[in-house]
């Protein structure tokens, strides 16, 4: 038997995909939650102590108001459980569409998000994930995506290069101060 194959590079591994429904809503709330506190840990700045109830505010917010029409979000399952959710779509962020570059820039598709459940981590549920939004981005008629995460996130940092995401812009950030 080949060792090579599509069973063999995650063979624990048989996620289902699904779009988001209502009832996942506690269950992304509460993973976006967890992910914000350890993003904290790489970025201070950026990410103020949560405060309760700030991920559901900020997931009602962004389902209804702040995320462009169009942008979807998939849940994966792993024995019937949800694990991990991508939300992913049209971008509208100035940068994306310029780091998409000019060819792409009308097609640019975005990754808002991608989280994992902490206890369902190294299964290819990321990876499953990625997949199914390129997919459905693919089949929408995008052309490029595109996506960011903080500098220090190496976990991130190694699935995305591993699916051939490639840094085109590198983002630098400095507080302003004065220097006399
Ligand atoms: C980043 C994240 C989505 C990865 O999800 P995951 O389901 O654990 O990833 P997968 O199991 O599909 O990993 C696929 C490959 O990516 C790489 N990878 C994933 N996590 C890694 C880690 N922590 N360290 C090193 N490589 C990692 C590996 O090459 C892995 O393959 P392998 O397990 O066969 O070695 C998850 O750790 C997470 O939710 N983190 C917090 C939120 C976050 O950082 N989101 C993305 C940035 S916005």
């Amino acid at each position: 038997m080949p060792r090579s194959g599509p069973r063999s590079r995650s063979p624990r591994t048989a996620a289902r995909v699904r779009p988001f429904r209502e009832e996942d809503r506690p269950f992304v709330v509460s993973l976006a939650d967890r992910t914000q506190r350890e993003m904290r840990r790489l970025d201070r700045d950026r990410h103020p102590p949560v405060r309760r109830g700030e991920a559901a505010a900020w997931f009602e917010d962004a389902l209804h108001r702040s995320w462009p029409r169009g942008t979807f979000v998939l849940v994966a399952e792993l024995d019937g459980q949800p694990g991990g959710f991508v939300v992913a779509g049209p971008t509208d962020e100035p940068w994306s569409r310029g780091a998409a570059g000019r060819a792409a820039r009308r097609t640019a598709a975005e990754i808002r998000e991608l989280h994992v459940a902490p206890r369902f981590r190294r299964r290819g549920l990321g990876r499953t994930l990625l997949r199914a939004a390129e997919d459905r981005l693919a089949a929408e008629g995008f052309g490029e995506v595109v996506l960011g995460h903080l500098a220090g996130n190496d976990g991130a940092a190694a699935l995305y290069e591993e699916q051939g995401f490639r840094p085109r812009w590198v983002l630098r950030v400095k507080s302003v101060r004065r220097h006399a």
